[in-house]
């Protein structure tokens, strides 16, 4: 039996969705229709890929959270389905917060979220409570299980918050459960717990994984952690760091660390970098594909200019497109999922093309708003300050990327983005020249460029919301350099 709320938000999915339809990117997840933030439950059941996530359809604003869900083959195109759960519940009715998927050995499907439940004070004040909650289905319907919370204060060590204990990202180890989940200590700093279950249903406490020693912000939340090569690897995104160039700007950001498990299971960094230099990124998760791959996706957007959505859309929030993960040199590195490659049309090549000073350059058959395109910039002998690459442009509007090889630095402004908050628009990110010059991936959808530098050591996310008749490329040197590029549309069908 489905709430009333669940039933309202699927009729609302059905009247509003297919006109929300031919305005959504190509190839990057969207709720369909309305507001979504962070990516939950993204996983493998029954041979496809789902992703849930947080979700309000009714406007393009965060409201009382449900879960959206979408599912796919590839990675590329997105089926949306019927929003898999609403607030409906005495132990989730301020919201279905964040949380994660796994199959059961039964063959359904089991959902561990946050239920936000708020409570009045005597004093007329309010307190809340976070507790992780299970539902149970077959892929589109589920049923939340009447003896929620399966995890609440009880299973909190000395000092935790029930206030700002959520996002559990749950996975199977073989004879059991495993999860972890994000908390506050005594101290107000972030700290991610262990979860271990033999069936998903109950939990024990197992540890503390790790613990904000204060150097990287307040709250930790939205963790993952996996192995990676061997290496112990946790994610969770952090709010309010302060700066800490060249990895971390001012305010939220996706730390990750690398390491081992001491005896105590707690995790010793070897490592930790930014998941991702570009102004919008957060809260990501992994799944692990059959073939043994990493992939990463994440909410392409960020608390700072949430408030700011695009006029004339239907919707609001994206995912960056899902992401390799791979380890070099002891540090992580992404790359977009190689099922993109099928949907690559009308390839077009450039080879050792002289951009210089006074002379900017397009390049013919580059240009568009759908686009997998591969540059590299070589400075020549009497050397290069910089090399601007301005994407999505028109006479009005463009972002830009400016490539300083002296200083192994790039540059993102997205000042004439279309954005018109009074938000951060630039970022600067550590980029490597070697002989070879540098290379730069770069995936415009529509309304947003991912970038993936040199084997993809750092990228950046951000969104563009300009007309899609923006579309020109424009190359612009300081100094003499040479330019090749590789430029492929992608294309709705995969079929060649
Ligand atoms: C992260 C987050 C999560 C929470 C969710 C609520 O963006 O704040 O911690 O579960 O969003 O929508």
């Amino acid at each position: 039996m489905h709430s009333e709320l669940l039933r309202r938000a699927r009729a609302y999915e059905t009247a509003h969705r297919p006109g929300a339809e031919r305005l959504l990117p190509l190839f990057h997840a969207t709720g369909g229709v309305g507001w979504i933030n962070d990516p939950n439950g993204f996983s493998l059941y029954k041979g496809r890929v789902h992703l849930f996530f947080q979700y309000y359809p009714y406007t393009l604003h965060w409201g009382p959270m449900h879960w959206g869900h979408a599912c796919t083959d590839d990675f590329v195109r997105w089926e949306y389905l019927p929003a898999a759960l609403a607030p409906d519940a005495p132990f989730d009715r301020d919201g279905c917060f964040s949380g994660s998927a796994a199959e059961l050995p039964d063959g359904r499907q089991l959902l561990l979220y946050t239920g936000v439940r708020k409570e009045p004070r005597p004093d007329g004040g309010e307190d809340e409570y976070q507790t992780q909650c299970v539902a149970v289905g077959d892929g589109i319907d589920y049923e939340k299980l009447p003896d929620n919370p399966v995890i609440d204060r009880k299973l909190l060590p000395p000092g935790g918050s029930a206030r700002d204990f959520r996002d559990p990202k749950i996975w199977s180890d073989g004879d059991g459960f495993a999860a972890v989940a994000a908390d506050l200590d005594a101290d107000g700093l972030g700290q991610i717990l262990r979860y271990r279950s033999e069936d998903g249903f109950r939990w024990r406490f197992d540890g503390v994984l790790s613990k904000n020693d204060g150097s990287l912000g307040g709250m930790w939340e939205c963790p993952d952690f996996f192995t990676q090569d061997g290496r112990a690897v946790l994610i969770h995104s952090a709010h309010d760091m302060e700066t800490a160039l060249p990895e971390f700007h001012p305010g939220d950001g996706t730390v990750c660390h690398i390491g081992h498990l001491d005896a105590a299971g707690q995790l010793i960094d070897e490592h930790v970098q930014t998941m991702d230099y570009g102004l919008d990124f957060y809260a990501p998760q992994t799944l692990e594909t059959t073939d043994g791959r990493r992939i990463l996706i994440a909410w392409m957007q960020c608390w700072a200019s949430a408030g700011f959505p695009p006029k004339g859309l239907p919707f609001f929030g994206q995912m960056t497109f899902p992401r390799e993960l791979f380890l070099k040199d002891g540090r992580l590195c992404q790359q977009p999922v190689r099922e993109l490659e099928r949907y690559r049309r009308d390839p077009v090549r450039h080879v050792s093309v002289p951009v210089d000073t006074g002379k900017p350059l397009r390049l013919p058959g580059v240009e568009g708003r759908c686009l997998d395109l591969t540059l590299r910039v070589r400075p020549r002998e009497k050397g290069l300050d910089a090399f601007r690459i301005r994407l999505a442009e028109d006479a009005r509007y463009y972002t830009e990327l400016c490539l300083l090889p002296r200083e192994e630095k790039l540059r993102i402004d997205r000042l004439h983005s279309g954005l018109c908050a009074d938000v951060n628009h630039l970022r600067e990110m550590p980029v490597s020249f070697t002989s070879d010059g540098l290379t730069l991936r770069l995936l415009l959808d529509r309304w947003s460029l991912e970038l993936f530098a040199g084997e993809g050591e750092q990228t950046a996310a951000q969104t563009i919301y300009t007309p899609l008749s923006a579309e020109g490329i424009l190359f612009i040197a300081e100094g003499e350099s040479l330019l090749d590029a590789d430029c492929y549309t992608i294309k709705e069908s995969d079929a060649p």
